[in-house]
């Protein structure tokens, strides 16, 4: 609950700015932007000199300012991405059901009201996945990721 009322605080700010965050700036994906569910995501950025040795987190989130919802930590499980990296693919995209979703990247174990958060874009799934929000598993930090975090080629 503590994780979900920072995040909604975050996506206040976020909602009117975009990105709420003075170390990265997010390109992709962005509101024309489609993901579709088995085929690949493209997050692209750039973060600030003191970052580029740190290692960075991406989450995908869904819902409304007011009622934001945690769907996945893509870089789960040694699949963190390093922060000087501009472009990252996300493949294969889990099945979450269509909607709104945002995504947001920052430090690895950072307050993520100082992530940078997307603006909304498209996903296209039929929800045979759920987000893990709303399931009892520990999927974050115990199973194999399912889906693999490789760099972009810019
Ligand atoms: C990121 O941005 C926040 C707020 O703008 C700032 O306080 C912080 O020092 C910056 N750097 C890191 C590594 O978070
Ligand atoms: C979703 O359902 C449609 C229609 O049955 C199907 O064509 C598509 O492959 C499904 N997508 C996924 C990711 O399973
Ligand atoms: C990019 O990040 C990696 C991992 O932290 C680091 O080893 C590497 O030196 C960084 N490269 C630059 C150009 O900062
Ligand atoms: C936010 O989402 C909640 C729950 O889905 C909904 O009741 C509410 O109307 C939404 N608010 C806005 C501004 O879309
Ligand atoms: C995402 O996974 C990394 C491990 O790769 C972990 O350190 C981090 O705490 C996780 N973040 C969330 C929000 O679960
Ligand atoms: C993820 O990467 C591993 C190792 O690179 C590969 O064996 C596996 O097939 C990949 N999984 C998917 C779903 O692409």
């Amino acid at each position: 609950m503590k994780f979900l009322s920072v995040a909604v605080a975050a996506l206040a700010t976020a909602v009117a700015s975009v990105s709420a965050s003075t170390n990265f700036t997010i390109f992709e994906p962005w509101g024309e932007t489609t993901w579709t569910a088995g085929k690949t995501g493209t997050v692209t950025w750039s973060a600030s000199s003191d970052l580029l040795q740190s290692f960075c987190e991406i989450h995908l989130l869904t819902g409304n300012a007011s009622d934001a919802t945690f769907v996945t930590n893509f870089t789960a499980n040694g699949n963190l991405i390093p922060c000087n990296y501009t472009k990252a693919n996300l493949h294969p995209l889990p099945d979450y059901a269509s909607g709104q979703y945002f995504i947001r990247i920052g430090p690895n174990g950072g307050a993520t009201d100082n992530y940078a958060y997307s603006g909304f874009f498209k996903y296209v799934g039929n929800g045979t996945v759920l987000p893990e929000g709303e399931t009892a598993t520990t999927e974050s930090t115990g199973a194999t990721p399912a889906t693999n975090v490789t760099e972009g080629s810019a």
